[in-house]
C-alpha cells in the first residue's frame, strides 16, 4: 500500500458539493461516493477531520433583507444537518466518526471540544465538526482554516466543483491558467477567489497549507492524500 503524505487532514466541504446535479438538499448518492472515498483515506491510517458548508441548504446571503446575524446562524443550524448526513453515510459504512458542534445542542452532538476531538482523532475517528466557528461573519472556510489548526491538521485539503486555482473564470475564459502552486500572499494581491480572505488571512499568519482540488473526479481525495500534484497548492 502506497504511505500517505499526510497523517492528519482537514477536509473542507462545500454544501453544494452535497447536493450534486440537484443544486440543492441532500443526493445520497452523492454523499455515499463522497463518504466512500473518505473511507480509504480513513482506511490508511490517516485522521480525518472534516468541516462542511451549508449552500446545499441555506446561503446566508439569500436572507435578502434579513438581519446578516440571523442569516448566519440559520446557516450555521444547516451545517450541523449536513454534518449529521455525512456522520449516517460514514457509519454505514463502518467509519467511526463523532460530529462536534460549534454552538451547543448536546441531545444532537457533542460540543467542541479541542483535546477531545484530538482523542477521537487519534482512535481512529472521524470529527466533523458542525456550526461553523458558532459566529456569524465567519465562513465555513474560516471554520476549516481554524479547526484545522487547533488540531494541528498538516494540510487543508480544499474540495471544489473545479480542479484548482485559475487567473480568470476557465468557464467563460478558455485562456484560463490554472496555477499549480501559489502563495497566500498571492491569493491576497490577486484576489483569487480560493477562501474568503478571512481564511486566507488565518493560514497565511499561521503557516498551514491549502491543496485545492476537484472533488467530482472520483478518487482524488486519496490522490492528494497521497501527494500527488493535482489541483493547486497554496502555501507561504
Ligand atoms: P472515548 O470514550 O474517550 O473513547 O470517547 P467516546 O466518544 O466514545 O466517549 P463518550 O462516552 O464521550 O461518548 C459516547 C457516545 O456519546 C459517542 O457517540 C459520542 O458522540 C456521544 N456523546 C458524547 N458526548 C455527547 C454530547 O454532549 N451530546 C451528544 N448528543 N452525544 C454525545
Amino acid at each position: 500500500m502506497i504511505t500517505p503524505k499526510y497523517k492528519r487532514i482537514m477536509l473542507k466541504l462545500s454544501g453544494e458539493s452535497l447536493a450534486g446535479e440537484k443544486g440543492y438538499g441532500i443526493d445520497f448518492d452523492v454523499v455515499n461516493r463522497i463518504t466512500n472515498e473518505i473511507k480509504e483515506v480513513v482506511d490508511m491510517g490517516v485522521e480525518v477531520s472534516i468541516v462542511v458548508g451549508a449552500g446545499n441548504i441555506w446561503r446566508g446571503r439569500n436572507g435578502g433583507g434579513m438581519d446578516r446575524t440571523t442569516a448566519d446562524y440559520m446557516g450555521m443550524l444547516a451545517t450541523c444537518i449536513n454534518a449529521m448526513a455525512l456522520q449516517d453515510s460514514l457509519e454505514s459504512i463502518g467509519v467511526l466518526t463523532r460530529v462536534q458542534t460549534a454552538i451547543e445542542m448536546k441531545a444532537i452532538a457533542e460540543p467542541y471540544i479541542r483535546r477531545k476531538a484530538m482523542r477521537h482523532l487519534e482512535k481512529g475517528r472521524v470529527v466533523i465538526f458542525a456550526a461553523g466557528t458558532g459566529n456569524p461573519y465567519f465562513s465555513t472556510d474560516t471554520a476549516a482554516a481554524l479547526r484545522g489548526m487547533e488540531i494541528e491538521a498538516e494540510v487543508i485539503i480544499l474540495a471544489k466543483n473545479i480542479d484548482g486555482v485559475y487567473d480568470c473564470d476557465p468557464k467563460t475564459n478558455k485562456n484560463a491558467k490554472k496555477y499549480d502552486k501559489l502563495t497566500f500572499y498571492e491569493v491576497l494581491e490577486k484576489d483569487l477567489k480560493v477562501m474568503d480572505s478571512t481564511a486566507t488571512s488565518l493560514c497565511k499568519d499561521n503557516g498551514i497549507s491549502i491543496i485545492v482540488f476537484a472533488l467530482d473526479t472520483p478518487g482524488n481525495i486519496k490522490r492528494v492524500v497521497q501527494g500527488e500534484n493535482i489541483g493547486t497548492v497554496v502555501e507561504n
